[in-house]
C-alpha cells in the first residue's frame, strides 16, 4: 500500500491531440518529471498529486496507476501471473471489481474474453484463501483494473478515477452530437482563453464549450460536480487528505469580468443547454440565446469564439457547404476583432469558409479526425491592419500579412 509520503508513477489518459494541453495542466498543478506519451502523459506523484489530479485536471481521462507489468503469450500464462498479486491487499470480498482490458499484438486478440480469464483469476484466489469472493461490477466498481497487452507484454493499472473524468456530474441532458467535456475543455485551453476577454460559442448544442470555458474562467476544479472517483473506494484512501486536496482547489473559485455566451438556432438545444449551465450553477456566469449565427450579434471589444459546427454526419452535403460559407461571411461581417476557432472533419468544408488560417491543430473528436483552426478577424481593413503591424514590427510583406478579407 502506498504512504502519503511515497511517489510513484502515474499515467493520465486523454484524446489524441491534447497531450500537450494536458502536459501543461499537470505542470501547472505541480507535477514532476511529466513526460508525453500517445494519448497519454506520464508523472510522478504522491498520493495528494493523485488525488489533485483526478480532482483538478480537465483534458484527462482518467489518471492510471501502474501496478505490474509481466510476460505472458497465452492465457494460462496471463492467469498465474494474475494469480501471483496479492489481491487482498487491493480489494476485500464485500467490495466489487470490474477488468477493462485492451488488446494488441500476436498472443492475445479477444479483449473480452482476456477480460474474463483476468477477473477469473482474482476471483479463485479469493475463494481459494477466504471461501468467497468480490462480485464484478462494471458500472462503478470499488475497483477498477486495467490490463494492457502488446504481443507478449502485460501491463496491469489501477484506476483511481473509477469512471471517466469527462463525465463531470453536470451535463444532465445532451442533444445531437455532444461534444465530449475533456475535448470541449481543451478546446478552449488550446485557444490559451483563461478568462481575459469575452467568449463566445454560437452552435452551443448542449452547452458544454460554454460550461467548459466558464469551469475555466472561474478557476472551477473540473471535478468539482462529480460525486465519486476511484481512489475513494481504495483500502488506502486517505479522507482528511482528500478534503484537504479539494478545499485548497476550491479555494482558487474566482470572478470573473467579462461575457460568455452560447447560442444556437435550436431551441431545444438552448433548453438542454439552461439546464445544464443551471446544473453547474453557472447560470449567473452564461447567458445563453436561441439565435441562428447570422443574426447574432456579438459583445463589442473582440474576444474569442469557438464553434463545433455540424460536420456533415446528418446534413446533406450541399448543406453542409452552404452552412460553411455562411460561418465564413458571418464570421466576416460580424466577428471583427475576434479569433474565431472551428472544429471539424470536413476539410473540404473548412476551405468553404474563406478565410486564411492562422493556426490548425490536430485533434479527435470520437473516432473522427478533426482539425481546429483558428480564423483571426481583423477590426479595420487589411491595409490598417498592415500599417499597424508595419508600425509596431518595423517591416512587413504582403505574404506575412494575414488576409481576412
Ligand atoms: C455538433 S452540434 C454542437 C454540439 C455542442 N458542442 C454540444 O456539446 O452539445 C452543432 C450545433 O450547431 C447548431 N447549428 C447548426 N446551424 C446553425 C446556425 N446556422 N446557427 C446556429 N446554430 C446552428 C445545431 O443546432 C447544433 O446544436
Amino acid at each position: 500500500m502506498t504512504n502519503f509520503q511515497e511517489t510513484f508513477t502515474l499515467i493520465a489518459k486523454t484524446s489524441s491531440g491534447l497531450e500537450q494541453v494536458l502536459a501543461d495542466e499537470l505542470i501547472g498543478i505541480g507535477a514532476t518529471d511529466v513526460s508525453l506519451m500517445t494519448r497519454a502523459v506520464s508523472f510522478t506523484a504522491d498520493k495528494r498529486m493523485m488525488y489533485k489530479a483526478n480532482y483538478c485536471l480537465r483534458t484527462a481521462l482518467r489518471i492510471l496507476k501502474p501496478l505490474t507489468s509481466f510476460k505472458a503469450r497465452e492465457e494460462d500464462q496471463l492467469y498465474d501471473q494474475v494469480r501471483k498479486i496479492d489481491w487482498s491487499l487491493l480489494l476485500s470480498t464485500e467490495q466489487t471489481f470490474a477488468i477493462d482490458a485492451v488488446v494488441s499484438g500476436k498472443y492475445f486478440t479477444h479483449s473480452q474474453y482476456i477480460a474474463l480469464k483476468t477477473k477469473d483469476a482474482i476471483a479463485d484466489q479469493f475463494r481459494e484463501r477466504f471461501g468467497k469472493r468480490p462480485s464484478v461490477d462494471t458500472v462503478a466498481p470499488h475497483l477498477r483494473i486495467n490490463l494492457h497487452i502488446s504481443n507478449d507484454q502485460c501491463n496491469l493499472l489501477l484506476d483511481s478515477s473509477g469512471d471517466s473524468l469527462h463525465k463531470r456530474g453536470y451535463r444532465i441532458v445532451v442533444d445531437k452530437a455532444p461534444i465530449n467535456e475533456v475535448l470541449a475543455a481543451g478546446l478552449v485551453l488550446l485557444t490559451g482563453w483563461k478568462g481575459d476577454s469575452n467568449f463566445v460559442d454560437c452552435m452551443c448544442g448542449s452547452g458544454t464549450i460554454p460550461i467548459e470555458a466558464a469551469m475555466i474562467a472561474a478557476n472551477i476544479p473540473a471535478g468539482y460536480y462529480r460525486e465519486w472517483f476511484g481512489f475513494q473506494h481504495w483500502v488506502d484512501f486517505d479522507e482528511a487528505l482528500w478534503k484537504e486536496v479539494m478545499t485548497e482547489a476550491s479555494d482558487q473559485i474566482r470572478d470573473f469580468d467579462f461575457e460568455i455566451i452560447g447560442s444556437d438556432r435550436s431551441a431545444k438545444a438552448i433548453d438542454i443547454a439552461r439546464e445544464n449551465v443551471r446544473k453547474a450553477h453557472l447560470h449567473k456566469d452564461i447567458q445563453l440565446f436561441r439565435k441562428p449565427m447570422e443574426q447574432f450579434v456579438p459583445p463589442a471589444g473582440g474576444g474569442i469564439l469557438v464553434i463545433n459546427p455540424p460536420y456533415g454526419e446528418r446534413l446533406e452535403e450541399e448543406n453542409i457547404n452552404a452552412l460553411y460559407t455562411l460561418i465564413g461571411n458571418t464570421l466576416k461581417h460580424k466577428f471583427k476583432g475576434y479569433k474565431a476557432w472551428v472544429i471539424s472533419s470536413d476539410f473540404f468544408a473548412l476551405k468553404l469558409i474563406g478565410l486564411k488560417p492562422s493556426k490548425k491543430i490536430p485533434v479527435f473528436n470520437g473516432p473522427l479526425d478533426c482539425r481546429f483552426v483558428c480564423f483571426d478577424i481583423f477590426d479595420g481593413s487589411l491595409k490598417d491592419k498592415k500599417t499597424r503591424e508595419a508600425g509596431s514590427a518595423g517591416e512587413m510583406t504582403d505574404k506575412d500579412a494575414n488576409s481576412n478579407q
